[in-house]
């Protein structure tokens, strides 16, 4: 069974500057949720309820978030207000948090390596909150737990994007096993496009075996000087097993500004106010 989800929510954010100067990026509201909630939703809804942050400087705001807030509850307790605490005080509920510190900036493959610490030596998913998943069923990592349940093996979530678009990507080539379900035979971390082996994109969603710790503690700095995960899966994807799967769904780039708005556009319309959610 699979228990805990790691967020690696340590970067800067500089593409959300001057916002992200004094607030992690994962507290950028979409509609009136923080990202990070939004994923930690959605590892609760996969049954994941052991949350493992991988911050660091300047994220105390993610910790506080994560906390009961005693002055603002005893503030508003008995009001009309109350209701706009339900959902967070529910996460709070269903979820237990631990925390560890990246102290440098050194890439995903190592916030998820610093991570081991939280995780130990047991399967867990992990998700990156800039990336907003939304599905009409099941949620994304609720898709790749149940993939995993099946065959226990490291699985990531993959979709189809434009020429254009490779370059901001992580991109696999496999072959398809059943629909929808690839074995990966290749991957590359942010390739040109004329040197994509495919057009299928990684999107910040895993489920990962332990042995990825041993792999990325002898995964040279890749691309931009970075310890990437991409590296990483492909040792696995040649030593044992790596499953993508084109997930069922929506994901929104909420680290960039027009998936953000986008973001905000079609979850106000389409969640917010279908469920008059507070
Ligand atoms: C990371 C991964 C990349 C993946 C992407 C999804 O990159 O390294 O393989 O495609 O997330 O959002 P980042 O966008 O954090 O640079």
């Amino acid at each position: 069974m699979i228990k805990k989800c790691l967020f690696p929510v340590a970067g800067y954010g500089t593409r959300f500057l001057p916002a992200t100067k004094s607030m992690p990026k994962e507290m950028l509201p979409v509609v009136n949720k923080p990202l990070v909630q939004y994923g930690v939703e959605e590892a609760l809804a996969a049954g994941l309820n052991e949350i493992c942050l991988v911050t660091g400087r300047g994220k105390r705001a993610i910790h506080d978030f994560f906390d009961t807030s005693y002055e603002l509850e005893h503030q508003i307790a008995g009001t009309d207000k109350e209701q706009y605490l339900s959902s967070i005080k529910n996460v709070i509920a269903q979820a237990k948090f631990a925390t560890t510190r990246q102290s440098e900036i050194k890439g995903l493959g190592d916030a998820i390596l610093t991570g081991e610490l939280l995780v130990g030596n047991e399967p867990f998913g992990v998700i990156l909150a800039d990336d907003l998943c939304v599905a009409d069923d099941q949620g994304v990592m609720a898709q790749l737990v149940e993939i995993y349940r099946r065959t226990k093996c490291s699985v990531i979530a993959i979709q189809e994007v434009d020429d254009a678009d490779i370059s901001k990507f992580g991109v696999v080539d496999g072959t398809e096993d059943e629909p929808g379900l690839y074995t990966v035979t290749d991957m590359v971390e942010k390739p040109e496009s004329a040197d994509a082996p495919s057009n299928l994109a990684i999107i910040g969603r895993y489920v990962l075996t332990p042995y990825i710790f041993e792999i990325l503690r002898h995964t040279p700095p890749g691309k931009n000087s970075e310890v990437q995960l991409t590296d990483a899966l492909l040792t696995m994807a040649r030593t044992s097993k790596v499953l993508a799967w084109k997930f069922k769904g929506q994901r929104f780039d909420c680290g960039s500004v027009d998936g953000y708005v986008e973001a905000t556009n079609y979850v106000y319309e389409n969640i917010y106010l279908k469920n008059k959610n507070p």
